[in-house]
């Protein structure tokens, strides 16, 4: 007997053992931006019945408000800093699960912003927010609230080395910076967004740059991680690949 997940095929057997009468774990998935942490977080979460929560979805939520409010310049990605932490505890971020579109979706204050904040106004200041302390220490605190019970597959840059280091598996992924702007230009034509292939692949390349180099938990493998460079494999051989992991460890 079969079950197809994702399209992809599995054994009944071995997905009725991984779902049930095994202890819950916490998965971490970090990596460069675009390297597809979020599509292998989602189906291994699925598979798990799991939680999934994607971490930049937040960084994203607390930039669009930044923007929305002007407290980044859009053009030379000037942070009000002072003003910012005074507005910090009035940013509510939360997800809700779309049935019709199989997706979590991230809430801004109760506005569902999961279409607003995938836009490249945000992906080109993101960075700039995210690398603030005060914000980095309030998401910290509500990722590791969420991740209280276990049972979560979380995916953002720092998950396995500051909010749950103590995770039972933690997968660092990469892949080259071309193969993965090709991957995110390919998803956002899919959602009718208007951008060109080098506007995406210098996004990735400077998102990248940012990510590693900046003082607050900078993007770094944990050194219990396992790296998984996926620049030539497919949906199903990574889903395998973390599936293979996932069972030394909820056994
Ligand atoms: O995963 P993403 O590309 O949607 O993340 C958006 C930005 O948020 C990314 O440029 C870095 C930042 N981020 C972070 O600093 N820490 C995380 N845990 C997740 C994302």
């Amino acid at each position: 007997m079969s079950n197809v997940i994702f399209g992809f095929t599995f054994d009944a057997q071995i997905l009725f053992k991984m779902f049930k009468s095994h202890k819950k774990i916490i998965i971490a998935i970090d990596g460069y931006s675009s390297s597809g942490k979020s599509t292998l977080a989602k189906e291994i979460a699925k598979l798990l019945d799991y939680k999934y929560i994607d971490s930049g979805a937040m960084y994203r939520a607390v930039t669009l408000f930044a923007l929305r409010n002007k407290l980044i310049d859009n053009i030379n990605h000037k942070v009000n800093i002072e003003k910012l932490q005074s507005f910090i505890n009035q940013i509510h971020i939360n997800f809700k699960y779309n049935s019709e579109t199989n997706n979590q979706e991230t809430y801004l204050n109760n506005e569902n912003v999961e279409a607003e904040i995938r836009k490249m106004n945000v992906s080109n200041n993101v960075s700039f927010i995210s690398k603030i302390g005060f914000v980095r220490k309030k998401m910290v605190s509500f990722q590791q609230e969420m991740g209280k019970e276990k049972g979560i597959v979380m995916d953002g840059r720092d998950i396995g080395t500051v909010v749950f280091p103590e995770a039972e598996l933690k997968v660092f992924m990469n892949a080259n910076a071309e193969v993965r702007a090709k991957r995110r230009f390919q998803e956002l034509k899919e959602n009718n967004v208007d951008v060109s292939y080098n506007e995406i692949l210098e996004n990735v390349k400077k998102r990248d740059h940012i990510d590693e180099t900046r003082d607050e938990s900078p993007l770094k493998k944990a050194n219990d991680s396992i790296e998984l460079d996926n620049s030539n494999m497919n949906r199903q051989e990574q889903l395998e690949w973390i599936i293979g992991l996932v069972k030394k460890r909820i056994n």
